[in-house]
């Protein structure tokens, strides 16, 4: 683990899944000849322990683009990238502007604006930023105000653009029981009115909040999809959810990728952590220590997916009277609804041909292909 995150493994894997994110985002937009504009709504810095902030946000995205354009460039291409960052708090924004302002670069199509203020009182100016661009935005706040969606829309409408936002389930969770009515109604901005009304009784507590605020999200974005990472703290409580909305196919596979990626990580290093705290606590180790802590997570995570493949397995089953239909319109709506990756899908219908359900259409004509392509029917056999 690197000493940074120490004790904040949530948040590093947070910044992992905004790295990752961002590097194929930025490569493939900016490979397609887009603008990218990347716009951080809450940039920090925030209990930062690096002098340069290279654990923030906004130094993890303006390493991220500086790095994709230079590769682009060496391309042949003269990519463009816009960054705006947004900071309410004055010492923050002090130190922001700092850091940021040495690499704002506009002969070389690099420019960084900074807003001192509340994100909901940029979006004149953020619209400004993003026209003509393809867009990122990174919503991070320390509670759920202040990316109230009616105040927010046209940054989340903004075409083509894609948002990732932190939502604090925790926090949410405990202050939604309350039984303030003002501590309620401040949740109406992100929930809606008569938000406590509109829970799905029939659900856990977590799931309904967070199917109603997915909800919320999916209409303030007309997003044609909605994903949601949980990231666990220690304690095993959820921490956040990552939300992430997209109304492009590409881009759900790519997050996917990242998210399994991230998962796999974080779910290693908090368990490596956890086997720490409980050596430090007991000054016993354990035969294999954090390193066997953390392959017994990875063996945990494997044994996860194969678990929601058998679920996917079913749900396309009962897909296949409304077959044929492309694999390039069957894998965006099982990523759509299950934790998998377009591979894992490739492999479901695989399986499914092997097994007389599906007919291989991969296979026909000579091929010796295993697995579908976007182009190959899905049928029943
Ligand atoms: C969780 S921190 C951001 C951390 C940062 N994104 C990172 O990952 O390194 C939230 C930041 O938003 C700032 N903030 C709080 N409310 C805000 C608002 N309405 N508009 C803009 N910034 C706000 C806080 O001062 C704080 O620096």
């Amino acid at each position: 683990m690197s000493n940074i995150y120490q004790g904040r493994e949530q948040t590093e894997a947070k910044h992992f899944i905004l790295r990752r994110y961002l590097q194929t985002l930025a490569f493939k937009t900016l490979h397609g000849g887009w603008t990218l504009a990347y716009i951080d709504g809450f940039s920090g810095p925030w209990q930062s322990r690096t002098p340069d902030h290279s654990d923030s946000s906004f130094m993890i995205a303006v390493q991220v683009l500086k790095e994709a354009q230079l590769k682009v460039r060496a391309s042949g291409k003269k990519p463009r990238i816009k960054c705006f960052f947004s900071e309410e708090n004055r010492d923050s924004y002090a130190q922001l502007q700092a850091a940021v302002a040495p690499h704002h670069d506009p002969a070389n199509g690099f420019f960084i604006e900074t807003f001192k203020g509340k994100f909901e009182n940029a979006v004149g100016p953020i619209q400004k930023t993003m026209g003509g661009s393809f867009a990122l935005t990174f919503i991070d706040p320390t509670g759920w105000t202040g990316y109230e969606f009616g105040k927010v829309r046209p940054i989340f409408e903004h075409a083509p653009g894609e948002v990732l936002l932190n939502f604090m389930y925790d926090f949410v969770s405990r202050f939604a029981a309350s039984s303030d009515p003002i501590t309620l109604a401040s949740f109406d901005g992100i929930l809606g009115a008569n938000w406590k009304d509109r829970l799905d009784k029939k659900l856990p507590r977590e799931e309904a909040l967070m199917a109603l605020f997915t909800e919320q999200f999916w209409r303030a974005g007309k997003f044609e999809y909605v994903l949601s990472t949980p990231i666990e703290k220690i304690s095993e409580r959820t921490h956040f959810h990552i939300v992430y909305g997209t109304r492009n196919s590409k881009g759900l596979e790519a997050y996917r990728q990242v998210e399994y990626d991230a998962l796999k990580d974080h779910g290693m290093r908090r368990a490596a952590a956890r086997e720490v705290i409980r050596e430090n606590k007991t000054g016993q180790s354990d035969l294999f220590g954090a390193a066997g802590a953390a392959s017994v997570a990875e063996v945990s995570m494997e044994a996860q997916i194969a678990t929601i493949k058998l679920q996917a397995k079913d749900w396309l089953r009962q897909q296949l009277p409304s077959c044929p239909k492309p694999f390039s319109e069957i894998w965006p709506m099982m990523l759509h609804n299950f934790m998998l990756r377009k591979t894992d899908a490739k492999d479901i219908c695989a399986e499914l041909g092997k097994s007389g359900e599906l007919k291989e259409t991969w296979r026909m004509n000579g091929s010796r292909r295993q697995k579908p392509d976007d182009a190959d029917q899905i049928e029943r056999a």
